[in-house]
């Protein structure tokens, strides 16, 4: 197949970019490089670099006849969201509908879409399952959710002349190599290890007792790739977590331990709650079980140790600095 990847040169993106390739498609990534990184594109992939909130940056890819598109581009920090809503607006609402614009235009028959658990807001059953009414309480979630209804909607549009057959994954905290280890607006995992790996004191937003559905990368992979030509995801908003709670105080307490340290020798700092956090965060994964056949191989242990391997060999070899 012919893969459009937006954000393929970041965390998600570029694992997904990686798996393909090796499967034998033909890989195009576009990235605006913010956050991404083109070593981590792989070899085999074509890097573009550009932004989905610009749609002259993304025409001539979809001249090129595509098969299918992965839109993982966005803004990712729900903290940013709140200090500069335009650009989270722009990139992650304004880019979606450009992706969908070109879409249309060019007929291209499938898209997947990577949307969040931030759009369920506060107060949900726990886990949560898919049907469970959204009410986001982030900026982030909002555009998020947004983005998501113009994927879905524009499927369901009467007047297209093409079968759009859309998939949207709802993910929950992603984890694994390649996750930023040194940028305070992304995943609280890659920065614990950053300050573990650069001696720096490790903060707790609020209380810590909040809790996070921890989601190794592998499985997430998975169940994109597994979903491409499934027939039985098209339409479909799909939860992907482990579907276990992990509190940020035992996550601290976890990373403290992969490094053979306790609170009694490393600093634990507190400092206040951020805006339009959710307090306890768990999925539902039956949806993903019964439509893709997919399980959450990767134990939160496993995928911590492997993590960790990772960032302690990428600190020595000061490659991601
Ligand atoms: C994260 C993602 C978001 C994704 C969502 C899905 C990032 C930046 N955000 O949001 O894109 O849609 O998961 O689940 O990757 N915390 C600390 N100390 C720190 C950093 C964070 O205590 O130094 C706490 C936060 O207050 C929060 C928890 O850890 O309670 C998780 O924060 P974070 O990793 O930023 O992610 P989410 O807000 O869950």
């Amino acid at each position: 197949m012919n893969v459009l990847i937006t954000g393929g040169a970041g965390f998600i993106g570029s694992h997904l970019a990686t798996r393909l390739v090796s499967l034998g498609h033909r890989v195009i990534v576009i990235d605006n490089e913010a956050t991404g990184r083109r070593e981590d594109v792989p070899a085999g992939a074509e890097l573009v670099r550009g932004d989905v909130s610009q749609i002259a940056e993304l025409e001539q890819l979809f001249a090129s006849g595509l098969d299918a598109v992965l839109h993982v581009a966005g803004q990712v920090s729900l903290i940013r969201s709140f200090t500069d809503p335009v650009v989270d607006l722009r990139t992650n609402v304004e880019g979606t509908v450009n992706v969908l614009r070109l879409c249309v235009a060019h007929k291209v028959p499938r898209l997947l879409y990577a949307s969040s658990m931030t759009v369920y807001g506060r107060d949900g059953a726990l886990p949560t399952p898919e049907d469970t009414p959204c009410a986001p309480i982030s900026y982030y979630g909002i555009t998020k959710y947004a983005a998501e209804r113009y994927v879905h909607t524009t499927a369901e549009r009467s007047d297209l002349e093409f079968d759009l057959h859309v998939t949207s994954f709802r993910m929950y905290n992603v984890y694994g190599p390649r996750q930023a280890l040194d940028n305070p607006y992304q995943g609280v995992l890659g920065i614990f290890l950053g300050n573990l790996l650069r001696d720096e004191p490790i903060t707790i937003f609020g209380d810590g007792r909040q809790s996070r559905d921890f989601i190794y990368i592998d499985d997430v992979v998975d169940a994109w790739v597994g979903a491409l030509d499934n027939a039985a995801s098209y339409g479909q908003v799909i939860n992907l977590g482990s579907g276990q709670q992990l509190s940020i105080n035992a996550l601290a307490d976890h990373v403290l331990g992969a490094f053979g340290r306790s609170r009694d020798d490393w600093p634990v700092r507190h400092a206040s709650a951020r805006p339009g956090e959710q307090r306890q965060v768990e999925a539902e994964v039956a949806r993903a079980r019964a439509v893709l056949g997919w399980e959450p191989r990767v134990a939160f242990e496993a995928g911590l140790a492997e993590t960790v391997r990772w960032a302690r060999q990428t600190e020595m070899t000061g490659s991601r600095r």
